[in-house]
């Protein structure tokens, strides 16, 4: 059996305490990233091919917000809710990655 979807995407809504020695992605825009990104894959009928789920940290918290697209393992940091659009239009309808977003696999991490 096939598995249900054809993409997830992982966006950290991870949120650490007020005065935690790193950022968080939820305190950066990752719940209003993902809120959007939902609305998104449902405006153009990609429920059925397409999740977006909550994800807890993934360890580029210098970079984030932060989303991986599996199974494609497309990593997007920096990434703003007016940004959205774009990864919708861009990679899951035309099948492109928002270069200008993409983390290159082997990118040393931010610290
Ligand atoms: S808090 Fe989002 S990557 Fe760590």
């Amino acid at each position: 059996m096939p598995p249900p979807y054809e993409l997830h995407l992982f966006v950290c809504t991870n949120r650490r305490p007020e005065g935690a020695p790193k950022p968080s992605c939820g305190h950066r825009g990752g719940e209003e990233i993902r809120a959007a990104l939902k609305k998104a894959v449902a405006k153009h009928g990609l429920r059925a091919r397409i999740r977006a789920n909550a994800a807890g940290c993934l360890d580029v918290c210098e970079e984030g917000p932060a989303i991986v697209v599996y199974p494609q393992g497309v990593w997007y940091v920096g990434v703003r809710p007016e940004d959205v659009d774009e990864i919708v239009e861009s990679h899951l309808l035309r099948g492109e990655p928002v270069a200008r977003l993409v983390r290159r696999v082997g990118m040393p991490v931010v610290e």
